[in-house]
């Protein structure tokens, strides 16, 4: 059976915000994110989501236990960091509804719910807002990195599917340590966009 979806927001995203701060870290660690997540730090930034009322998390249970989670709330209360790309481009962050991240737990891939993520995103993004666009941001690491494990096809086929576009245009860096590393070291990660209203893309 795949995993039970339930769209939380408001009060309800606050509680299981120390468990998607350990799902993160787990789920994160592997190529191409590499990231040697800290929990603390996690709870702090997820707290993003606890404190925008349109925020939502669509979170995957088997059971009692939450087993993955997509996250989405409006870009104007993303971090500068996340708006400056579209600023840069004349796109007006009240246009788009900013899609975080999904992550499943490896046991539980494959039967669908990355697509149930998307699609759960959208329902949220358009019945919480008018919202023209949805976007994502998805890490750029160097063909010839030393981690890429061979063979690894990487989700733009199924992005694609989704119905979004790369935008090659629009980059924003965030920084984390990598997995091995003593430092933190500052990553490009290029946003993916879909129009939710017919709106052409910018
Ligand atoms: C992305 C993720 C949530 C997808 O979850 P999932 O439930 O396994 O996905 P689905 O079963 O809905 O499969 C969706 C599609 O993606 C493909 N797919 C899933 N995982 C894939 C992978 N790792 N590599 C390539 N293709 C993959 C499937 O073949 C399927 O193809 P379709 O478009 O023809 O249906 C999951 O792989 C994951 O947590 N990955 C690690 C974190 C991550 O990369 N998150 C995305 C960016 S934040």
């Amino acid at each position: 059976m795949p995993p039970t979806l339930t769209t939380r927001t408001g009060g309800q995203i606050a509680p299981i915000i120390p468990a998607l701060a350990a799902l993160r870290c787990q789920v994160f660690r592997d190529w191409p994110y590499l990231y040697d997540g800290d929990e603390a730090y996690e709870r702090r930034y997820l707290r993003i989501y606890a404190d925008s009322p349109r925020a939502a998390v669509i979170v995957a249970t088997d059971g009692d236990e939450i087993v993955g989670a997509s996250t989405c709330l409006p870009l104007t209360d993303e971090t500068d960091a996340v708006t400056a790309p579209f600023l840069a481009r004349r796109i007006d962050p009240a246009r788009v509804f900013y899609f975080g991240e999904s992550v499943l737990r490896e046991d539980h891939r494959g039967r669908g719910t990355g697509v149930a993520f998307f699609a759960a995103r959208e329902a949220h993004a358009r019945a919480s807002s008018v919202c023209d666009f949805a976007a994502f941001a998805s890490v750029i690491r160097p063909p010839d990195h030393p981690a890429r494990p061979s063979g690894h096809t990487g989700l733009d086929a199924f992005w694609t599917r989704r119905g979004y576009t790369r935008r090659d245009g629009l980059i924003c860096h965030m920084a984390w340590k990598d997995v091995g590393d003593a430092a933190e070291t500052e990553k490009p990660l290029v946003f993916w966009m879909k129009s939710l209203t017919g709106a052409p893309l910018p």
